[in-house]
C-alpha cells in the first residue's frame, strides 16, 4: 500500500472504490463508507496524506479537499494520487466548481474530517463562515463531523479557540479528536500535536457506526490470566485479547458504555472504554464482582484459568524447589457464578474448542447458564487463539443463532453484538436508577 498511484486518467467520477490488494485481512468496517477529508493549513498537513491511507485501510473511499493554505505545505498532486480521486481546492475555480461541486460533495460523504483543523479553521466552522471551498462544503454537509485539531499551544489554549472548540464539541454529530502533547513544530513543548492517525480513524468509526447500543451498559472480558507458581513463573495460556478488545472497541462505537475487564495483553487500549487491568483469575472475580451488578450485560471473552498452583513462592524458586509435580487448585467458575445469580441479566460466553460439533459449546451454554454462547476453534492456525481473525458459531438454549463466517475480530464482534442489541432490547426496562441483583 506504500506505492503512489498515478492520478486516475479519463473523466472525472463521482466517489470510486480504491483498489485494495488481494488477499489482504482488513477489518473492512468502513466497506462503503465515503469519507470527505478536509485539510487545512498547518504543518501537520503533511500527516494527512497517512491519514488517507489509515482510512483507505479500513476499506472507506476517501476524497480530498485542500484549503489554500493546505496547499502551501502539500500539492494537490499527492493527494490524488494517493486517493485516486480528483482533489477539491477552490469554490470558483474554472472548471473545477462544475466538476467537483461543493454542494455534491457535502452530500456525497458519509463523513467529513478535518485534519489538520487549524483554529482559523475551527473559528470559521464555529461560526459558520463559508468564504473558501473547504468552510463551505463543511457548512453544506449534513454527515457526522470528526475534528482533529493540531497547532500551537499557545493558540490551542487561546479562550478563543477553547471557546470554539467547545461550541463546536456540543454540536451534535461533532466528534472532537484531542490533540496530542509533545514537541510542536515552533519548537515549543504542549498540547497541540495532531492525534495519532488511528485515533483519528477510530474516530471516524464512531462518528459513523449505528447507536442501537445507545445506553447499553456492557461488561466485556478479555485476554489470558496469568496464574504464579512463584515470581518469576506462571501458568497461562495463548489468548492475546483480540477477540475481547475487538468487542469492547465495536461495542463503543455503536454508543454502549463499555468496562473491559483485561488479563495481561500487548494491545493498545480501546479508546472511549473503561479498562481495569488484573492478572489471575480471582483478580477476574473481584473486578466482576465490583463491576457485573452495574451492566446489562457481560461477554466473557476471557480465557480463564481453570486451575492454579495450589501455592504461590513470594521469591524465585530454586531449580531443586520446583519437584517433579505442581499442585495444583481449581479456580471458581466466574461465569457459571453469575449464570446462578442471574447478574448481569444477559450474558454471553465463549467456548474455545479443538472438535467440530456443537455439543460440547450447548453443554457449555447450559452449565454456564448464559442466554448465548460463541463457540469458537482454538486449534486452526487462521483464527482463534492470537491472530486477526475468528469463526464463531453462536448457540443458544434452542441451538444455532447464527454462524458468522472467518473474518476479522471486529466483524466477528459486530455478529455477537447484532444479537446482543436484539435481546437487550426485549429484555423488560429495569427501574430508573436501580442496579441488578
Ligand atoms: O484472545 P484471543 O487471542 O483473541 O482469542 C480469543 C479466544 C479464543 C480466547 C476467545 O474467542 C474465547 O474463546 N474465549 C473463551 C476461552 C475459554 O476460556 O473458553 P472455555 O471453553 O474454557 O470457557 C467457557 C466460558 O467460561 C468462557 O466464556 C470463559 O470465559 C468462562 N470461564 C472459564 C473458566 C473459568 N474458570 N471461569 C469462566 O468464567
Amino acid at each position: 500500500l506504500l506505492h503512489a498511484r498515478r492520478p486516475t486518467p479519463g473523466p472525472r467520477r463521482a466517489y470510486q472504490a480504491p483498489d485494495r490488494r488481494p488477499g489482504r485481512r482488513v477489518p473492512n468496517v468502513l466497506t462503503g463508507k465515503r469519507i470527505l477529508l478536509v485539510v487545512t493549513g498547518g504543518i501537520a498537513a503533511y500527516k494527512a496524506a497517512e491519514l488517507v491511507r489509515v482510512l483507505q485501510r479500513h476499506n472507506a473511499t476517501v476524497r480530498v479537499a485542500l484549503t489554500a493554505a493546505a496547499t502551501r505545505f502539500v500539492t494537490p498532486l499527492t493527494f490524488e494520487a494517493l486517493s485516486g480521486q480528483p482533489v477539491a481546492t477552490e469554490l470558483f475555480a474554472p472548471g473545477e466548481e462544475s466538476q467537483i461541486n461543493h454542494i455534491q460533495l457535502a452530500r456525497e460523504a458519509d463523513c467529513l474530517v478535518v485534519a489538520p483543523a487549524t483554529a482559523n479553521f475551527l473559528a470559521k466552522l464555529s461560526w459558520g463562515l463559508a468564504d473558501d471551498l473547504p468552510s463551505t462544503v463543511a457548512l453544506a454537509c449534513r454527515a457526522p463531523l470528526v475534528l482533529a485539531p493540531a497547532m500551537n499551544v499557545a493558540m490551542l489554549e487561546h479562550p478563543a479557540t477553547q471557546d470554539n472548540l467547545r461550541r463546536l464539541a456540543a454540536r451534535p454529530g461533532v466528534v472532537l479528536v484531542s490533540p496530542a502533547a509533545g514537541e510542536l513544530a515552533c519548537g515549543e513543548i504542549g498540547a497541540g500535536r495532531l492525534a495519532p492517525l488511528e485515533e483519528i480513524a477510530e474516530a471516524v468509526l464512531v462518528a459513523t457506526s449505528p447507536k442501537d447500543l445507545d445506553g447499553l451498559r456492557l461488561l466485556v472480558t478479555a485476554g489470558p490470566t496469568e496464574e504464579p507458581v512463584d515470581a518469576v513463573r506462571y501458568l497461562s495460556n495463548r489468548s492475546s485479547g483480540r477477540m475481547g478488545y475487538a468487542l469492547a472497541r465495536v461495542a463503543h462505537r455503536r454508543g454502549a458504555q463499555v468496562v473491559l475487564v483485561s488479563g495481561p495483553v500487548l494491545l493498545p487500549r480501546p479508546p472511549g472504554v473503561t479498562v481495569v487491568d488484573v492478572r489471575t483469575a480471582r483478580e477476574l472475580q473481584a473486578a466482576l464482582d465490583q463491576h457485573a451488578p452495574a451492566a446489562d450485560a457481560l461477554i466473557m471473552a476471557a480465557a480463564v484459568a481453570d486451575l492454579r498452583p495450589a501455592t504461590t513462592a513470594p521469591g524465585k524458586l530454586r531449580k531443586a524447589a520446583l519437584g517433579d509435580s505442581l499442585p495444583l487448585a481449581p479456580n471458581p467458575d466466574l461465569l457459571a457464578e453469575l449464570g446462578e445469580r442471574g447478574v448481569p441479566p444477559l450474558r454471553i460466553g465463549f467456548a474455545a474448542e479443538t472438535e467440530p460439533g456443537l455439543e460440547a459449546g450447548l453443554a457449555k451454554l447450559a452449565a454456564k447458564g448464559c442466554q448465548l454462547l460463541a463457540l469458537n476453534r482454538v486449534d486452526l492456525p487462521d483464527r482463534g487463539f492470537g491472530v486477526d481473525d475468528n469463526e464463531v458459531i453462536l448457540l443458544d438454549r434452542q441451538g444455532v443463532v447464527a454462524r458468522l463466517p472467518l473474518a476479522s475480530k471486529e466483524r466477528i464482534a459486530a455478529g455477537i453484538l447484532d444479537q446482543l442489541a436484539r435481546r437487550w432490547r426485549e429484555l423488560p426496562a429495569a427501574p430508573a436508577g436501580a442496579d441488578h441483583e
